[in-house]
């Protein structure tokens, strides 16, 4: 059985892990291989803050709120470990405001001590009148993904560094699955018209003393066009925007400017800071992840692609819970063509 993975950032490197776990022992030979044109530290991924926490409300997709769970579950299952900061991994607590009341975000029985702001804490933030207090984690791509690649390079899965025109061509090369988690390209191989860049831009900068992370919320700007602030282990992110349908990758002074003043509001400290670099990138936006399989045809050859795209600002927040659901969804194709691991066991 032959696997082929499109896409190194986190998604396709955790469903590359998460498919080796669930198989490597029950179908032999399993030969699994990912295919990226960018690699760590140039992925999505890896210029993301890496905070855990999904948009606030899940519009019924529960499914989503799920796949975050089991995230921060497993993310938090590897605190008693050492290797945890290899990882990326660690936790922090922090606020969410808003300048009206909400209703409470669908996260709220995944992180821990998720409680309202008092009187007193949101004296500290003038402007914004509601919001809530919790702990979460980090994972932080620049970490997590060489972490993630060493893992798989290890257990013998080969990296590939070209970008893939077709399908057809991996199908053609002899893969028996592919696994499409290309992020916000998704669209070259196959048009998606639900797909869209979330164009997003972000400051580092040296503030070691920021211990929490603020998140604003402005429900008529939408999510992420508000300031926040996310202290991580080598510096503080300070953001952000979120432009839809904007392609570009180029940092812009006028987005730099805002994003600074924005912040140096909510934080004045932040004054006395040293910026250290801007960061621009696409958010996969999607209506909502797309996590399915397909049976797809090439001249006389049928081949199954497994999709997993459409993380939109939260990639990193729901990988595991994605990627355990994208290697089942492996199993299923297993039974379908007799390899599985029910006819072998
Ligand atoms: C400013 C900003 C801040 C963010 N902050 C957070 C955060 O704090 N927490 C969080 O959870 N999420 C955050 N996100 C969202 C997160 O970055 C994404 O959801 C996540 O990185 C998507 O991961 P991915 O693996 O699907 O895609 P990517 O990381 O973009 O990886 C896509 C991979 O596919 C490859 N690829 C694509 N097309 C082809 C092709 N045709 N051939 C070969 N290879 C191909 C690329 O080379 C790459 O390896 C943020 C995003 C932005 C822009
Ligand atoms: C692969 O996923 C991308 C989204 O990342 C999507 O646009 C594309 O259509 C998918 N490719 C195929 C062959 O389905
Ligand atoms: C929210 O965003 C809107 C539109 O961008 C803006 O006019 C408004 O001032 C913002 N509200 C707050 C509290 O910042
Ligand atoms: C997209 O973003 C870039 C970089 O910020 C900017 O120069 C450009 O004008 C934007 N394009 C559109 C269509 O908004
Ligand atoms: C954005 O700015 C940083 C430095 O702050 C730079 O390293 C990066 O290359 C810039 N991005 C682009 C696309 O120019």
């Amino acid at each position: 059985m032959r696997v082929a993975v499109i896409g190194a950032g986190v998604s396709g490197l955790s469903t590359a892990q998460s498919i080796y776990e669930q198989y490597h022992s029950i179908v032999s030979p399993l030969t699994i291989e990912v295919y990226a044109d960018r690699f760590t530290p140039l992925t999505t991924s890896d210029g993301a803050a890496g905070f855990w926490q999904p948009y606030l409300y899940d519009k019924g997709n529960v499914q989503e709120t799920k796949w975050c769970k089991e995230t921060f579950d497993y993310l938090l299952s590897f605190l008693s470990s050492p290797d945890s900061i290899k990882m990326g991994i660690f936790l922090q607590s922090g606020y969410n405001l808003c300048s009206e009341p909400a209703p409470d975000p669908s996260f709220k029985d995944s992180v821990l001590g998720f409680r309202q702001l008092t009187k007193r804490e949101l004296e500290l933030f003038p402007g914004y009148c509601y919001g809530w207090f919790n702990t979460a984690l980090m994972v932080e791509g620049k970490s997590y993904l060489p972490w993630l690649m060493d893992w798989l390079q290890k257990r013998g899965v080969k990296f590939y560094q070209r970008k893939i025109e077709s399908f057809k061509v991996l199908a053609e090369s002899g893969a028996d699955v592919i696994i499409n988690c290309t992020g916000v390209r998704s669209g070259d191989l196959q048009p998606d018209p639900d797909l869209t860049p979330g164009r997003g831009q972000i400051l580092k900068v040296d503030a070691p003393w920021l211990k929490h992370w603020i998140i604003t919320h402005n429900f008529t700007a939408g999510t992420y066009n508000s300031p926040y602030i996310i202290p991580g282990s080598r510096s503080v992110v300070v953001g952000g925007c979120f432009q839809l349908g904007n392609w570009s990758e180029q940092n812009n002074s006028e987005d730099h400017k805002e994003i600074w003043e924005g912040a140096c509001q909510l934080e004045p400290s932040l004054k006395h800071a040293r910026i250290v670099e801007d960061w621009s990138g696409l958010r996969p936006v999607r209506s909502k992840v797309r996590l399915e399989r397909e049976s797809m045809q090439s001249g006389p050859t049928t081949f199954e692609v497994i999709h997993n795209y459409g993380h939109g600002g939260f990639g990193l927040t729901i990988h595991r819970g994605c990627a355990q659901e994208a290697a089942r969804l492996l199993g299923e194709i297993l039974e379908l063509k007799g390899w599985g691991p029910r006819s072998r066991l």
